[in-house]
């Protein structure tokens, strides 16, 4: 199936492929999303006689067919959200938008917890929003008046997305199996004590990565903490602020409010070659390295017993960057294999991310 250049066409089709999914992404990433999302689901089986739709440059989402394979929302890297698509609405009348769109929801089984009208993460987008913000109530009430809304966030959600002004992707999305976000996007705001916009990747991390028990029992007052290439300082911050004693490696300066902290010791060193006194509880480290660099001075840390937990980017400016996310995260899990380290590791395409992912690893007992 070809997609127009300018913007998504899903022809004449109505009902999508069985088994079709929906995929937000950062606009650029479509391919990458696209590629692991259909790798993910061939691990399980082969795919068998299902068209894909090509994913359309810089829209900022993508669509896959399956066959009966299931996707896990929480193994794949670039996808910010994960919708089962159910309906393809190709050319929505300007004039009523609503009826097409509450007879397609008609169709569909079942009630829905919520409902989540959204856009793509783009210029575009941005624009549509006005659109969905005014049009929100007034398909709400219609489900609403229908039973078909629960208003249970544990339910099955109901997603309307709009790629454009003349069409909607409808889908639901199973809460365990999905972003608890709007579009995706876990947000945050900039703190304006924080020495850098970089403060807000490692505040989107620790809200992605760890639920609210992981939070408080990981990230606890007293705790040490190494920070590899912390200047300015926004990472350092964000663990000062939560009492945690922060040794901040950079050749760098830091800035602002952790410049002069108790809780900050800055040490001008190389990060490669810094080695820690004593282990601490969290390695962080934001170095602009090639991935498998970073990667392979993360498991060291871990096989010498440095850390027992650590948030880490792996900048990827590369064209290949599956191949390059699967070696170092490959080398990682070899390392620690070998010396029988038991560990959960999750790596996301933060919202805050740019040309980079976020990557989680924790020791665990078991
Ligand atoms: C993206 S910035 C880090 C921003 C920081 N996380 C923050 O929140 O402000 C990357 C930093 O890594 C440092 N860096 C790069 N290579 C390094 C190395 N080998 N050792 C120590 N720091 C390094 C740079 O000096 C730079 O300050």
């Amino acid at each position: 199936m070809q997609a127009n250049a300018a913007r998504p066409r899903y022809a004449e089709t109505k009902i999508p492929p069985k088994q079709s999914w929906l995929l937000y992404c950062r606009a650029g990433f479509e391919q990458d999303c696209a590629q692991e999302a259909l790798r993910q689901a061939k691990q399980q089986k082969p795919i068998v006689g299902a068209e894909q739709f090509a994913p359309v440059a810089d829209s900022a989402y993508a669509v896959v067919t399956l066959n009966d394979q299931l996707l896990n929302y929480r193994e794949l890297i670039f996808a910010r959200q994960l919708i089962r698509l159910h309906a393809i609405i190709a050319e929505l009348p300007e004039r009523d938008r609503l009826t097409p769109i509450l007879d397609a929801i008609a169709a569909l089984p079942g009630n829905f917890g919520t409902l989540w009208l959204e856009v793509p993460d783009t210029n575009e987008g941005k624009l549509l929003s006005a659109f969905t913000r005014r049009f929100q109530p007034l398909l709400e009430t219609a489900l609403r008046e229908q039973g078909r809304l629960t208003d249970d966030p544990y339910s099955v959600r109901l997603h309307v997305f709009f790629p454009d002004r003349h069409s909607a992707l409808i889908g639901s999305s199973d809460p365990g199996n999905s972003a608890n976000a709007i579009m995706g996007i876990v947000r945050q705001s900039m703190p304006p004590e924080a020495p850098s916009r970089s403060t807000m990747k490692l505040a989107e991390a620790i809200e992605v990565f760890m639920d609210r028990g992981e939070q408080t029992r990981l990230l606890r007052q007293g705790m040490q903490a190494v920070d590899l290439g912390a200047a300015p300082g926004g990472w350092t911050w964000q663990l000062v602020k939560r009492g945690i004693r922060v040794t901040a490696v950079d050749n760098g300066p830091l800035k602002g409010a952790v410049e002069s902290h108790p809780l900050v010791q800055h040490l001008k060193a190389d990060g490669f070659k810094y080695a820690p006194r004593k282990a601490a509880d969290w390695l962080v480290c934001d170095m602009v390295e090639k991935p498998s660099r970073v990667a392979n001075l993360v498991g060291s840390w871990f096989v010498s017993g440095w850390c027992k937990h650590a948030i880490f980017n792996l900048k990827l400016p590369m064209k290949q960057r599956l191949a390059a996310l699967d070696s170092a995260l490959g080398g990682i899990r070899n390392q620690l294999d070998e010396a029988g380290i038991n560990y959960r590791m999750m790596a996301k395409h933060l919202y805050h991310d740019r040309e980079e992912v976020t990557v989680y690893l924790s020791r665990t007992r078991h």
